[in-house]
């Protein structure tokens, strides 16, 4: 048994009802596990000893939404939005192709130098989704790498119809829900769709989702991005863990999400880099939706690895309070990925742990692009 204390917690933020958030507190993990919490001056012996030299203290960020296996880059696509176009889905090709022509080696390479960026940023639990292979050999082979380095991986092969199958939809879902959705499940926990102008109808994704239910993989999506397309129903209906992006919707369509175990995760990523119009979270939050924001990290929309500068955006345009960006950015995650044991620092909880430079946590809102993470604990699973 091995036991760390961390003490002179300036502010503790457990995301616990029974500890709360708490000033002039210590911690102690033992075997990668939260086992106390307490006062300070109450703090039982460790083997080791970290001082928090009066920081705040959170849980490690959960991303549960990001697309961050694939090769090149897309800042041809970044540039032409800056100078007025506006984000369609067509550029997924373009990155498809880059990737199908990539070795596993500069795949699994750059890769892992983005989870060294979302590490960096305090990120301790990632989702990744295939989606930029679309063809059955990339696709497996996509997710095989990503499950070298997390468990929350993604067959997003309804990612967008393939070039190639431009003339012929209906045989790309069928590859979707036969061969492709055959050669990935092993290597994937969940499945999503791209529902939205420019990729696949809410009947398609059914469709593609049931198929991967069959399969044993639980059920994501991508809704309501670019418009008002039917995901957040459909998600509702198929009883999903979250439905992503939700950047247009109706207060209908919140009213069912409300009443519903469905996580509504926000993407203010994708916004702020296509220069689109933020959605007010306060709508949100006012009827009782569960929400989460990720990174959405990719080369089109977001090529974001940053979540406290996620948290600045939430915060500063889609009005969340700074404690809601916080809680979404690692409960709301939890939620979303159906994790219990991440995203709080309850009793039992994994210890995937963020010390800031920063007296309270609303420094992240309030100064950012700062580097406020000063160590990021991440327990040996
Ligand atoms: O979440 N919306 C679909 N997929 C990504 C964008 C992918 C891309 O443009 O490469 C997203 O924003
Ligand atoms: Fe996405």
């Amino acid at each position: 048994m091995s036991s760390t204390l961390i003490t002179n917690i300036g502010q503790l933020v457990t995301n616990d009802p029974e500890f709360g958030i708490k000033s002039g507190a210590a911690l102690v993990y033992t075997d990668g596990k939260i086992s106390w919490i307490g006062d300070k001056s109450k703090a039982p012996a460790a083997d080791e000893r970290i001082d928090a030299d009066g920081g705040s203290v959170i849980p490690g960020f959960v991303d549960s939404h990001t697309h961050s296996i694939f090769a090149g880059d897309r800042l041809n696509d970044f540039l032409a939005r800056m100078a007025g176009t506006k984000y369609a889905s067509g550029g997924i090709n373009q990155t498809v192709s880059a990737t199908r022509a990539a070795s596993d080696e500069l795949l699994r390479k750059h890769l892992g130098n983005i989870i060294t960026e979302f590490t960096d940023h305090g990120i301790t639990t990632f989702e990744i989704k295939s989606g930029y292979g679309l063809d059955i050999e990339t696709e497996a082979r996509l997710l095989k790498i990503a499950q070298e380095f997390t468990d929350e991986t993604t067959f997003l092969g309804a990612h967008v119809v393939p070039n190639e199958y431009s003339e012929n939809r209906s045989a790309y879902i069928d590859l979707v829900k036969g061969p492709m959705l055959d050669a990935a499940a092993p290597f994937a926990k969940w499945i999503d769709v791209f529902c939205d102008t420019g990729a696949f109808t809410p009947d398609e994704a059914r469709e593609i989702l049931l198929a991967g239910k069959e399969k044993g993989l639980r059920g994501r999506l991508h809704g309501n991005q670019l418009g008002d397309t039917g995901g957040i129903e459909l998600a509702v209906d198929l009883s999903l863990a979250s439905v992503d992006h939700c950047t247009y919707a109706t207060d209908s369509q919140l009213e069912t999400l409300a009443h519903s175990s469905v996580v509504a995760t926000l993407l203010p990523g994708a916004e702020f880099s296509t220069r689109s119009s933020y959605p007010d979270a306060r709508r949100y939050f006012d009827r009782g939706v569960n929400v989460a924001i990720a990174t959405d990290c990719n080369p089109g929309s977001a090529y974001i690895s940053s979540m406290p500068f996620v948290i600045a955006i939430a915060v500063r345009d889609m009005f969340f309070t700074p404690e809601q960006a916080l809680v979404a950015s690692t409960l709301g995650g939890a939620q979303a990925l159906q994790r219990s044991d991440v995203g709080h620092l309850g009793i039992g909880a994994r210890a995937d742990i963020v010390l800031l430079n920063a007296p309270s946590f609303e420094y992240l809102a309030y100064r950012p692009g700062s580097q406020l993470i000063k160590q990021v604990l991440v327990a040996n699973p």
